[in-house]
């Protein structure tokens, strides 16, 4: 072989989850959602509906179906190809939980009793702070530790946990000798952090108790309209970015993100008008960003054997690759072979 021609380097592979959380918001379309479409061409991406996770809360058993269902649709609307990667439902692989148990033995009480999430939803659900809402992080770390993933797209709020399935890697590999691939946080480039319409000093987020202050990929359009209409604002009536312009500077981050143009652009595009004109300008570009993607939804919702073909094709490839490390794991432990 010539020297001057090397082999194609390997793609880095990506590991990623997100709960089926019955609504996903156009916070965590911009944020997180729209950036692993993205990542599809230039990484090996796995990405998985963490249904186990779910389950650390109370489920309502019809509505967790559907939820699951939805996500797992909604997602290949938004252009989660299976075609160009694994996508599938954590539940339907068993090495998961499997996984996750031995990982418990190797994590320890207080490093899980630092999570600061764990502490957070733990004083949500006081009725309920059950021993898997504790070992959550371990049920992750063996999600992203399964597939040896190099990089692991999250946003803020879990990288603690990312830190800890690290942490739980190297111990893993001290004792035993090289095991798990030690993954990295990915942060994208680009992902606006959205914020409340309602308190822009808060993230977007669908457990707002008020409904006006987040959006729905799937909203209607009616609704989409009605709930930029009610942004906050300010008194400066100027559309720019600025200090103490938080509704202001969230509504041109949405903006942006729907139509690629930067802020300047669009405080140019709207010189001399005022706040009503944009707020409606807003809507209807969050509109028409999510038109082909409800269309696609309410079409594959329908097809329930195609979604059940996709999931299926996916869980398989996902249970090969991660029992191959599981075996290992288990060997290394020193477990009687099947
Ligand atoms: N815990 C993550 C969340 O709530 C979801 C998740 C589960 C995840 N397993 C993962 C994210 C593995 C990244 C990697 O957002």
């Amino acid at each position: 072989m010539p020297e001057n021609i090397t082999a194609p380097e390997k793609k880095k592979r990506i590991f990623s989850a997100i709960q089926p959380s019955g609504t996903i918001t156009i916070g965590n379309y911009f944020g997180a959602l729209r950036n692993w479409v993205k990542l599809q061409d230039d990484y090996e991406c796995i990405f998985a509906v963490a249904d186990l996770h779910a389950i650390t809360v109370r489920q309502d058993p019809k509505a967790f179906k559907k939820n699951i269902l939805e996500a797992y649709a909604l997602f290949l609307a938004c252009g989660i190809d299976t075609e160009k990667s694994i996508f599938f439902i954590q539940s339907h692989v068993h090495t998961h939980a499997e996984l996750a148990w031995i990982l418990n033995c190797y994590t320890q009480f207080g490093e899980l009793s630092r999570m600061t999430q764990f502490k957070d939803k733990s004083a949500k659900h006081a009725d309920n702070v059950n021993a898997g809402l504790f070992t959550y992080p371990s049920l992750m770390a063996a999600d992203i530790l399964l597939y040896q993933a190099d990089l692991v797209p999250i946003g803020a709020d879990q990288k603690q946990h990312l830190e800890l399935a690290r942490n739980i890697a190297e111990r893993f590999n001290g004792i035993y000798g090289k095991t798990f691939t030690v993954p990295d946080g990915y942060i994208p480039e680009v992902g606006a952090r959205i914020k409340s319409l309602q308190d822009p000093s808060k993230k977007m987020s669908k457990s707002d108790e008020n409904a006006n202050a987040w959006v729905a990929v799937l909203d209607k359009p009616e609704t989409i309209m009605k709930k930029f209409k009610r942004a906050v604002t300010d008194s400066d009536a100027k559309v720019c970015v600025g200090e103490g312009k938080d509704g202001i500077n969230n509504l041109i981050a949405i903006m942006s993100s729907a139509t690629g143009k930067t802020a300047d652009q669009i405080t140019a595009e709207f010189e001399g008008k005022g706040y009503g004109d944009f707020k409606t300008a807003v809507g209807e570009a969050v509109v028409e960003e999510f038109r082909p993607i409800r269309e696609k939804f309410d079409q594959l919702i329908q097809d329930k054997a195609y979604l059940e073909e996709q999931y299926r094709k996916s869980a398989e490839i996902a249970l090969k690759i991660s029992q191959r490390t599981f075996d290992k794991v288990m060997k290394k432990i020193g477990y009687l072979p099947r």
